[in-house]
């Protein structure tokens, strides 16, 4: 199953994206965002990928963008997590891996196909996310895919010097369905058409 933005596609997460999804677990600001605390072997991460079949908890994919000689590239990881058949609903992680990719726009376009996906295809109620309060960057990608902050966590997170702030956002399936897609994507979406004119 495959999806496309204007300038993003989700990937089944494949071998081939498991080098950059090492590297970026192993990176130490990636995983100070991520509330990642242990370092990830390569056997570790093999196995991780060999039991993630069969799993129906979570679904993973790799974003991916079109380089200029055509070719996909990777770029990041987006995925449900925790999802909760009872409740229809689940956590959204999402790692987009390098700065000079990040506030493109491509974090907003992979959360808006994600969340569709879970909406359209898992049925399911409602999408959540928890963001240190101090990742504006975060916050913004959420907020511009739809999702609307839902709260405080106050000092939810050892940031390994203190105790830090999460906020929590969260997207129901009515708000999506009477907005898709978001303001901010229809905005993409447009500015797209009017380059390919
Ligand atoms: C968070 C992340 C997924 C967002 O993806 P992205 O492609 O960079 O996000 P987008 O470009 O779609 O949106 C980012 C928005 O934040 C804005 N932004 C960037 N830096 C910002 C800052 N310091 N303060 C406030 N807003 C900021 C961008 O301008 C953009 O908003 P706009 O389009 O309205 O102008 C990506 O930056 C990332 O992977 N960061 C590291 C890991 C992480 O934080 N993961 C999330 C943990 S839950």
């Amino acid at each position: 199953m495959i999806m496309h933005g204007p300038s993003v596609s989700l990937v089944p997460l494949d071998r081939r994206h498991l080098e950059a999804t090492r590297r970026w677990a192993n990176d130490w600001e990636i995983a100070e965002l991520m509330d990642r605390a242990t370092p990830v072997s390569d056997a570790a991460h093999e196995h991780w990928f060999a039991t993630l079949h069969g799993k129906t908890d979570r679904v993973y994919f790799a974003i991916e963008i079109q380089a200029e000689d055509d070719t996909p590239s990777h770029v990041g990881n987006v995925w449900l997590w925790d999802i909760d058949p009872r409740h229809r609903k689940c956590e959204v992680r999402i790692v987009v891996g390098h700065d000079s990719v990040r506030s493109q726009g491509l974090g907003t376009q992979a959360l808006s196909l994600i969340s569709k996906y879970a909406f359209e295809r898992l049925n399911l109620h409602k999408v959540f996310a928890l963001v240190l309060a101090s990742n504006a960057r975060a916050v913004r990608a959420f907020e511009n895919a739809g999702f609307q902050q839902e709260g405080l966590l106050k000092n939810d997170r050892w940031s390994g010097e203190r105790y830090v702030d999460v906020t929590m956002l969260g997207l129901l399936r009515e708000a999506r369905v009477n907005n898709v897609p978001s303001a901010h994507v229809r905005r993409q979406l447009h500015d797209t058409a009017s380059h390919h004119a």
